[in-house]
């Protein structure tokens, strides 16, 4: 027997804390900074309620109706199809290879700011707390064996022992936190500006790259393209209302980047950093955030267990892709399952960490392999699976067989129509056009 959720609200919240993640806190307001601030956002919303909500139905839809992996799903509705499955399988073990180097960071973090070493306002000295951690190869190593070992011991534990009360704790806990903190950051001398930044938009500055980025941003985000809602799905029971779920977990998911936005950006004006400074931004700027205010250290260590809380809950959804397979497919046991995958991550992701610090530069063209998993996942891969993922369930299995699907939990899927018509025609040509610009811009990167 197939394990269940216990409960829709078990399933929302686990779906959701896959969704919420260091892409939300980490990329999310950074990827603003470097590319233009309110436009942005703009874009980025409209491409939520256009192509991610519409693909966070077809993506749990797929997996309740097979009850099975990524891998199953689409093998045991057409064989032909299997290879978007296989493709879903390797994302998730590349992604979470980088993806575990940035959660070893928020728990070298979330230890220095116990120590109380990392609040002060002086930002050369946060600098160099960052540099001297991308620099100690020792450091990057442990944290990072550390994050993985965390997500691999709660898969474990299986769906509802392990994913879902870990992520209900999780999940609950990091939104009281993620507000007071965002009171705080509103409540700066300065603070206007940020807001400015986030929501006024200026057109000029959008580029297809822009585009680009906005939709790869949304997937990485929704956790969509290789196979997590898929596999979450797929131990949904018949009774759950899917329309419901596939709203609630975009529109929280949301919720949370703007937040995240609200915390980080007008701060960074408030102290004079640059939006667009990049992969740091989270870890330089908001130390000096906290150092300013009164029990600046405690806030800093309840920040940093709401990054890896929120890190957490999504490396464990990358990884039960992988384990689901094997327990599907190869019937091996969930232990034995994740023993072998975890293994397999370790081995992908020391040299990711390694490749940032300055001994072992390990580079592929001219990017480290560090940005090579990070864009090669979110611009890349998660896309392309998103395109065939569409194309499958518009054109393979057929929008009427998925309706039905949803209509099995008896509700009446009102919008119906309009979903076939973007499964079918909209969301293909619009995702594959992107996608023309992203493989131009990915290969651009990796040779020039
Ligand atoms: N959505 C997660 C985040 O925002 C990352 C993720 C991507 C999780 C793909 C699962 C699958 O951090």
């Amino acid at each position: 027997m197939r394990e269940n959720w216990t409960s829709k609200a078990g399933f929302i919240l686990a779906a959701t804390g896959s969704a919420v993640g260091l892409g939300n806190l980490w990329k999310f307001p950074y990827t603003v900074g470097m590319n233009g601030g309110g436009a942005f956002v703009l874009i980025y919303l409209f491409l939520v309620f256009v192509i991610g909500i519409p693909l966070m139905l077809t993506a749990i839809t797929l997996g309740r109706k097979t009850q099975l992996s990524v891998y199953g799903a689409y093998k045991s509705i057409d064989r032909r199809w299997t290879f978007v499955g296989a493709l879903g399988v390797i994302c998730s073990f590349i992604v979470l290879a980088f993806y575990s180097t940035v959660g070893g960071w928020t728990l070298y973090y979330f230890k220095t700011a116990l120590l109380g070493d990392l609040v002060t306002t002086d930002s050369e000295a946060l600098q160099k707390i960052f540099h001297d951690l991308m620099t100690s190869p020792g450091n990057l190593i442990f944290y990072q064996t550390i994050f993985l070992l965390a997500t691999a011991l709660i898969v474990l534990k299986g769906i509802q022992q392990g994913i879902e009360k870990y992520s209900k704790w999780m999940m609950s806990s990091l939104f009281i936190l993620l507000l007071m903190i965002t009171v705080r950051s509103l409540t700066l001398p300065g603070s206007m500006e940020g807001i400015k930044y986030l929501f006024i938009p200026d057109f000029s500055m959008v580029t297809p790259t822009v585009l680009k980025n906005a939709l790869g941003q949304m997937f990485f985000s929704l956790s969509i393209g290789m196979g997590s809602m898929i596999t979450y799905g797929s131990y949904l029971s018949k009774k759950i209302n899917l329309l419901h779920s596939a709203v609630m977990i975009p529109i929280l998911d949301t919720s949370v980047a703007l937040i995240a936005g609200l915390a980080i950006i007008p701060a960074v004006f408030a102290f004079g950093f640059e939006p667009s400074e990049g992969p740091s931004l989270m870890f330089i700027t908001l130390p000096a955030v906290f150092a300013s205010m009164p029990m600046g250290n405690l806030f800093a260590i309840l920040f940093f267990i709401l990054v890896i809380f929120a890190a957490i809950t999504s490396s464990i959804s990358m990884l039960e892709i992988a384990v689901s397979y094997f327990v599907d497919e190869r019937k091996t046991s969930r232990n034995h399952a994740t023993i072998i995958t975890t293994s397999i991550i370790y081995v992908l992701g020391i040299p990711a960490s390694l490749s940032l610090s300055g001994y072992y530069p390990i580079n592929v063209g001219h990017l480290s392999l560090f940005d090579l998993y990070d864009q090669l996942s979110s611009n890349i891969l998660l896309t392309t699976g998103a395109f065939f993922m569409t194309i499958f369930v518009g054109w393979v299995l057929k929008p009427k067989n998925a309706i039905a699907e949803i209509e099995s939990s008896s509700i009446h899927f009102r919008l119906a129509p309009i979903w076939s018509v973007l499964v079918r025609y909209v969301l293909p040509i619009a995702i594959l056009t992107i996608l023309i610009e992203s493989y131009r811009n990915f290969f651009q990167a990796l040779f020039h």
